[in-house]
């Protein structure tokens, strides 16, 4: 089950720019901070109530972030559903014929991930996400 919004996915040349307005401007806080190699991304999480924004800046140049950067500039990227059961999600989207990116739930900065095609979203590129449990 679709349970809220988990985070708004926004790309950027460079996240230390972007945390002078995030961060400093806003005030919000950074709960985490990481590369994360396969994806080619430097990704930052910042909280705002129950929900997040993440940050997105391309560490290569070979991949769909660093390609959404060149071909159209910084903005909104994404946008992140939270679920208690991201496998039987991207399951029902598949069963109902819903495009997507990702065939299998993967490790992301959110937890275990997936993507939809934004062909099958009118243009926005939508991510479902289950957080990993405390201490995992
Ligand atoms: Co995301």
């Amino acid at each position: 089950m679709l349970t809220k919004i988990h985070h708004v996915g926004v790309v950027v040349h460079s996240a230390d720019e972007a945390l002078k307005f995030y961060r400093d401007a806003l005030g919000l806080a950074v709960t985490a901070d990481r590369v994360i190699e396969d994806q080619g991304v430097r990704g930052v999480l910042l909280e705002i109530g129950n929900s997040e924004i993440e940050l997105l800046e391309p560490t290569r140049d070979d991949t769909g972030v660093a390609k959404f950067l060149a071909s159209r500039g910084e903005g909104m990227h994404h946008i992140c559903f939270e679920s208690d059961d991201v496998d039987a999600e991207l399951e029902g989207a598949r069963a109902k014929g819903i495009e997507l990116i990702d065939q299998k739930p993967r490790l992301g900065l959110a937890g275990m991930i997936c993507f939809l095609h934004p062909k099958a979203n009118h243009g926005v590129l939508v991510e479902f996400a289950t957080p990993l449990k405390e201490g995992h």
